[in-house]
């Protein structure tokens, strides 16, 4: 009997194939799940990674809603061209922290992964407003509406708890002093040592330039911190994996 004669045998009892089938669509799985259970150790230890600020926080969660991610990309790929337009490429550290994360793959903007710093407070206002006033031929859209909207701190408490239930480092503290920490971060007269310690590095600002915490407040003290976290001249690629 040749090999295919043989496979017969299965193909004409419909219990062995279903108990063959089924065995090797678990070893399929398991191979496919196993691996999921070690990603932690996928992600290697850099210096400097902390969780979002409850304004960055709540900037991001503006920046989905407004669906900017279908545009823009956050994740530079390890390509020279890549590296030489927008900086060391990304890390998985640098979007563990991300819920979902916003990588992608469709640019009709730039990658937006290292954009922090990159630009003063007053050109995202101005560009936000009215790309086309900066970018000519740009063709994103206007978003000077954000400026009009405020926003307080009623539910980020609860915004932070929810991240940390799936894992975010936010500890009790800092979900106590989520409300405090928001309004210091877009006040530069304000008491901001106790969110600098929370939230190192943290760019304190009147975003948008006007009084009150608005949603353009938020959307750039997120886009100020993209990519900022991580000090590259220190960090040592881990050559053993
Ligand atoms: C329809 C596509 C589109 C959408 C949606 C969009 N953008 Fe853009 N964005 C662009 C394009 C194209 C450019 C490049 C030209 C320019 O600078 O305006 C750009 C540029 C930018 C830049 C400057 C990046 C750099 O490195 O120069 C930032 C920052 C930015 N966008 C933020 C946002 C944010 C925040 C949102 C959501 C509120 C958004 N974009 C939504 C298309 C888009």
């Amino acid at each position: 009997m040749g090999i295919l004669d043989k496979h017969q045998v299965l193909e004409k009892n419909a219990s062995l194939l279903l108990a063959g089938s089924f065995l090797v669509v678990t070893i399929g799985g398991a191979v496919e799940i196993a691996p999921l259970f070690y990603l932690e150790n996928t992600i290697e230890k850099v210096e400097g990674m902390r969780p979002y600020t409850p304004l960055e926080l709540t900037g991001r969660d503006i920046y989905v809603r407004e669906g900017c991610y279908v545009c823009h990309s956050q994740m530079i790929r390890p390509m020279r061209d890549e590296v030489e337009r927008y900086g060391h490429y990304s890390l998985a550290a640098e979007s563990m922290y991300d819920h979902p994360f916003q990588w992608g793959s469709k640019r009709t903007g730039p990658d937006l992964a290292r954009v922090g710093g990159r630009y003063s407070d007053e050109w995202h206002v101005d560009h936000l407003t009215d790309p086309q006033s900066v970018v000519p031929v740009s063709v994103m859209p206007k978003y000077g509406f954000l400026a009009n909207r405020h926003i307080d701190a009623e539910h980020i408490g609860d915004r932070l708890s929810t991240d940390a239930l799936v894992g975010v480092p936010y500890t009790d503290d800092m979900i106590a002093q989520g409300a405090a920490d928001f309004a210091a971060q877009a006040d530069p007269d304000a008491d901001t040592d106790g969110l600098l310690e929370r939230y190192p590095g943290a760019v304190v600002s009147n975003f948008d330039g006007q009084p009150g915490i608005t949603e353009m407040d938020a959307l750039i003290a997120y886009l100020q911190v993209l990519g900022t976290l991580v000090d590259f001249s220190t960090f040592q690629p881990d050559a053993s994996r």
